[in-house]
């Protein structure tokens, strides 16, 4: 059987990793484990000189990581991937801050990952590359020789194509990563914007639905949403009743109706929008029959935006606390840090509205855990976004504009006035789309699409 090469940003290696691990590294973690393999990346840590590889055997999973120079941490994360291709790949233009010497480096890193890389790789591995760091490595790779079945999947959305051509850079990008086998994308409309722009900037043509040509080379392009483990994530929120944590925000709520947000302090997270929201919910709801709780988790803070976010939520909250807060009450808590995921689990299963409300998300696996998190015999009502690519899955949560604070606000009322009977039923049909899925079955699918494995030899995820 084939070796799987995992090459992402960051890497979950197991201990003494100084990056923290993200909802892509989690919905990894899992295949590696059960398959073995080889995990390539960042390590986390930013040091003075560029070193090569560290490497790490835990359980069947090589863990091969690079740090990165102050340069190319500036340039390549901070500069490039997170200051222009991640607003522009969510649609935000205007957050993005362009330096030509940040899309060098972006390049020169993706090149330094092939170069250690190469070393490490067998004939007949197969490589999976993931999201928008590592644009440019299939061609890379390529450049050096590995002739292997090389994947691609990008975890957050792609735009159409005159909003994907305002990053700089953006040609030579979409030319470089056409150059591996297999295009993965989390929705059908994240697909096609991506064709549309490969055919209309990049100079492929679009042989089939999902097939793209460049310089006579094939691409294939398929869809896969990515999963969480909704089961397991269902049974840790049960189990949290008895902690201490559940127990401290139960009782602080003395019954009023909790609101729950649980994401990274991110722009495209639509925060004060769902704050403004808010504040029409208050004004219109009895002062202490309802409160809401925000966990914002610190993200990216060497990004401008993500700092002046950070200011403008304070200041959000604040002034809705000092117009509606009572003497022994506030509306709103807000938290600028994470949480743990069994404890975030626990309070996404007390709250009666799950408030998912980003400008544009990739997927959103915080609306899948909600769904998950909830009593199957009281369910809270999730709010998500129509812009979320867990949209298309979840059609039966109330879908709302985040552009729209009054629209939010009437949708978050009536959520809260919902009744059981309604309730039980939108519960019970994005349970539905959930249920069976898996982040292991996700991989699979991917990696059964990439190229023929002997499969039927593993055992079944979870055995
Ligand atoms: P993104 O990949 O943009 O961060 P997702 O919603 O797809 O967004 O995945 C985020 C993951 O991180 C989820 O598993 C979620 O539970 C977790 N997470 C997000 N924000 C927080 C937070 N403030 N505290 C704890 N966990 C969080
Ligand atoms: O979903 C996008 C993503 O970049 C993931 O790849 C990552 O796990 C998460 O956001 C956290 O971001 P960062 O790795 O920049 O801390």
């Amino acid at each position: 059987m084939s070796r799987i090469v995992v090459v992402s940003n960051r890497v979950p290696v197991p201990q003494g990793n100084a990056g923290q691990a993200g909802g892509l590294a989690v919905a990894l973690l899992g295949l590696m484990q059960r398959r073995g393999g080889l995990w390539f990346g960042w390590s986390g840590a930013v040091t003075d000189a560029a070193a090569p590889p560290g490497l790490t055997q835990r359980g069947g999973v090589g863990y091969a990581t690079i740090d990165l120079t102050e340069a190319e941490h500036r340039g390549y994360y901070t500069g490039y991937s997170n200051g222009v291709l991640w607003p522009m790949l969510h649609g935000l233009p205007h957050l993005m801050s362009f330096r030509r010497q940040d899309l060098d480096i972006y390049r020169k890193v993706n090149r330094r990952f092939a170069d250690n890389l190469v070393p490490l790789l067998r004939r007949d591995d197969r490589i999976w590359v993931h999201d928008y760091h590592l644009l440019a490595l299939p061609g890379a790779l390529r450049q050096r020789g590995v002739l292997g079945a090389t994947g691609f999947f990008l975890h957050v959305p792609f735009p159409a194509p005159d909003a994907a051509a305002v990053a700089p850079g953006i040609r030579g990008l979409v030319q470089d990563v056409l150059q591996a086998d297999l295009l993965g994308f989390q929705t059908l409309a994240d697909r096609d914007n991506f064709a549309a722009t490969a055919v209309g900037f990049a100079g492929a043509a679009r042989l089939a639905e999902d097939v793209l040509e460049l310089g006579g080379r094939p691409v294939r392009l398929g869809v896969f949403p990515a999963e969480i483990a909704a089961p397991e994530f269902a049974a840790t929120a049960a189990a949290q009743a008895a902690t201490e944590p559940y127990q401290l925000l139960s009782r602080s709520l003395r019954g009023q109706a909790l609101l729950l947000g649980v994401d990274r302090l991110d722009p495209t997270k639509g925060l004060p929008e769902r704050l403004e929201a808010f504040r029409r919910v208050v004004a219109r709801r009895t002062p202490r029959s309802l409160a809401m709780l925000q966990i914002a988790a610190p993200s990216r803070e060497d990004v401008v935006a993500y700092r002046r976010l950070r200011q403008e939520l304070d200041s959000a909250a604040g002034a809705i606390n000092s117009e509606f807060g009572e003497p022994d009450w506030v509306p709103l808590r807000l938290l600028a840090r994470p949480q743990t995921r069994d404890t975030v689990a626990g309070f996404m299963r007390q709250a009666r509205v799950g408030v998912v409300t980003p400008l544009r998300d990739g997927m959103n696996l915080v609306a899948k855990e909600y769904v998950a998190a909830q009593d199957p015999a009281d369910p809270g009502v999730l709010v998500l976004s129509r812009f979320a690519g867990a949209a298309a899955q979840l059609a039966a949560a109330l879908l709302v504009n985040p552009h729209d604070a009054e629209g939010m606000a009437e949708t978050i009322c009536a959520a809260l006035d919902m009744p059981l009977a309604e309730r039980r039923a939108r519960w019970r049909e994005c349970w539905a789309a959930i249920a069976e899925t898996s982040p292991e079955g996700w991989g699979e699918n991917f990696l059964r699409a990439l190229g023929p494995d002997d499969l039927a030899r593993l055992p079944a995820a979870g055995t």
